[in-house]
């Protein structure tokens, strides 16, 4: 242990804390330094956990996961574009939740995962591109899930569309301490599987497609403020979604917040 640095896999270097900002904003600040790749930034909570469009991401201390990964494409030469890097964290996501809970998921695109109907976990990607080739120098993938339920509840603005993976009941201060070993577990499959795609370019395209809930689906999506009701298609190799217009147009979109709910 070196600074707070924790050595526990020879392919990951973990900085642990207990309560942060937003994991996501040290770990940029590492990454622009020039951190190594599988550089971890892990929390027990957070009081400034942000998500997609700056929103506020709920992190109570003590029943979830707040991570932060660096890649970092510039040492590797690694050409990697950033959907294709959320894309994988959510299929390592699910999958690895899917193992540890034998509950089943389903990816919204590009990047929250649900189960029933409830989102417990959401990821966003962040990154730099490079003045001369357009390419990523370098991204942070920050993953927060709901494990366990939190003790008081989620906010009012968000329990009707939140859940956790055990969401059974309100969990006691004692049993934080028991559910830890929940978390390192999720923690460790989730990071082996990331390892895989990027690393060695495992595929996750099918893996990712067969968890999507919004193919065939009849959807409001918002494009630059705009709302529209469409039907998804499809989504692509790059992992962009194939929707097509009530005027009958088709066309491949690569980033837009989608509302599914009541149509
Ligand atoms: C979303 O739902 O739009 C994405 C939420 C991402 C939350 C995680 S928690 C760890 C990391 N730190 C943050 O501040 N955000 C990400």
């Amino acid at each position: 242990i070196k600074n707070n640095m924790h050595k526990y896999s020879d392919k990951f270097n973990f900085l642990m804390y207990k309560t942060v900002e937003s994991t996501n904003t040290i770990a940029r600040k590492m990454a622009i330094n020039g951190a190594e790749s599988c550089t971890v930034i892990l929390a027990e909570g957070q009081t400034n956990g942000y998500g997609r469009n700056g929103k506020y991401f709920f992190s109570p201390y003590g029943t979830g996961i707040y991570m932060s990964i660096i890649l970092n494409m510039k040492k590797e030469k690694k050409i990697f574009k950033s959907s294709l890097i959320t894309a994988a964290a959510a299929v390592a996501v699910s999958k690895s939740i899917e193992e540890i809970s034998n509950k089943d998921t389903q990816i919204k695109w590009v990047n929250d995962i649900f189960i029933n109907d409830k989102k417990v976990c959401g990821i966003l990607t962040e990154g730099a591109l490079s003045f001369e080739d357009g390419k990523l120098d370098y991204a942070v993938i920050g993953i927060g899930i709901n494990v366990n339920f939190p003790k008081n509840g989620f906010p009012k603005e968000i329990d009707d569309i939140a859940s956790s993976i055990n969401a059974e009941d309100n969990i006691k201060d004692a049993d934080i301490e028991n559910n830890i070993d929940i978390r390192n577990i999720l923690i460790a499959k989730i990071l082996e599987n990331i390892y895989e795609y990027y690393f060695n370019n495992a595929v996750f395209y099918d893996e990712y497609i067969k968890r999507s809930f919004l193919i065939g689906k009849k959807v409001s999506i918002n494009i630059d403020n705009k709302d529209y009701i469409v039907k998804v298609l499809g989504i692509d190799k790059t992992f962009a979604l194939i929707i097509e217009f009530q005027d009958g147009k088709v066309e491949r979109i690569i980033s837009g917040t989608i509302n599914y709910r009541g149509l």
